[in-house]
């Protein structure tokens, strides 16, 4: 094995935060810096921070005490240092940019903590000629490579919090409750969430629905005595928009909720999650994965494993080319057994078997 004493790495978290990030960078960092003897660096706003050469020299004793931390002691972005600005024609382009701060601070390497968009940058900036590793991370588990996010698990434990205090009060009043989960074009948030807060109608982007199949479904339980019901909306499932409508100024949850009451009569009400799955406290699973991941990829440097993203697998750490990972999106498959054990206790997907 080469000398990785002196080496010197950047990290920078990029993207949408999620619980786990500062535990990430404490595993990357302290495993780098006592294990490797490395000297770490904190790019601040993601690739905004490389762009910029924004960063602090991370001592051991920084890294100390954020294992529990929400959101990442480095702050974050969805800078896209690739995108061409208007500026492009007249000023030294970003990667360029990066290329220079890169070289003048002398580092070998830039870990970045991230999601879909953040592995793809990862992946460009090595075939520019900067040594990269990702790492993944995002709530959504939609990282192509991996059988799990960090992230993932603290959030279906509060959206599954969320939909188990929604039960009481559907209860109470007799109505329909929809609950709209996050998880961008991915149904695992909602998929996961729903299941195990015992949703009675799941509905993610990977299957269609019928709006007659919802309402038939819904009857029916009225007819069989349970005037209430849990519904369980992912954010991305896809909803007709007039011409003038803006998806992101239309809510999934709502729309849902609406068409409900119209088709079944029924007093329907609806609560959107946001954000909330995405803060606070890392579960003891992501803090694990969290940790786990940090420590495998200041192994990959010390290996020379540039241009390659940590991820899990069947429970054991590996890592593959970035080139693989970008560009890719990891949906919920049809036949994932989840859907088929869901549906044979009578839950619905607002689909056909
Ligand atoms: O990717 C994580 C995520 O929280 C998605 O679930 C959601 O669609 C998106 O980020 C929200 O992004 P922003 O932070 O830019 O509003």
């Amino acid at each position: 094995m080469t000398s990785t004493k002196g080496m010197k790495i950047g990290i920078l978290t990029a993207g949408g935060d999620c619980p786990g990030l500062n535990a990430a960078i404490r595993g990357v960092g302290k495993t780098a810096a006592l294990k490797y003897g490395m000297e770490v660096y904190g790019f601040s706003s993601g690739y905004l921070g490389l762009v910029n050469g924004e960063f602090k020299k991370l001592s051991v004793r920084d890294l100390s005490g954020i294992l529990t931390v929400g959101g990442t002691i480095l702050g974050t972005s969805r800078e896209k240092p690739f995108k061409h600005d208007e500026y492009n024609n007249y000023v030294q382009s970003k990667p360029e940019q990066i290329k220079e701060n890169y070289n003048n601070l002398g580092l070998d390497c830039v870990v970045c903590i991230g999601g879909n968009g953040t592995m793809k940058t990862a992946s460009k900036l090595y075939e520019a000629g900067i040594n990269t590793i990702g790492i993944p991370k995002t709530i959504d588990n939609d990282v192509w490579g991996t059988d799990v996010t960090f992230g993932f698990d603290s959030a279906v434990n509060i959206a599954t919090e969320a939909i188990d205090r929604v039960h009481s009060t559907a209860n109470s009043h007799k109505r329909i409750m929809v609950v709209e989960v996050m998880g961008h074009q991915a149904g695992w948030l909602t998929l996961f969430s729903g299941v195990a807060g015992g949703g009675d109608v799941i509905l993610i982007p990977e299957i269609p629905f019928k709006r007659e199949i919802i309402k038939n479904y819904i009857l029916r339980r009225y007819d069989e005595g349970k005037p209430y019901s849990i519904v369980v909306v992912a954010e991305g499932i896809k909803i007709p928009l007039k011409k003038t409508e803006n998806k992101r100024h239309i809510s999934a949850g709502a729309y849902i909720s609406d068409l409900i009451q119209s088709d079944t009569g029924l007093e329907t009400r609806e609560t959107i999650l946001g954000y909330i799955q995405r803060g606070g406290s890392p579960s003891p699973a992501d803090r694990i994965l969290a940790t786990e991941l940090g420590a495998h990829a200041a192994q990959m440097i010390s290996e020379g494993k540039f241009g390659e993203m940590a991820a899990i697998h069947n429970r054991k750490l590996i890592s593959l080319p970035l080139s693989e990972v970008a560009g890719k999106l990891k949906l919920v498959p049809d036949d994932y057994p989840l859907i088929q054990h869901a549906r044979s206790l009578d839950t619905c997907f607002g689909a056909k078997l």
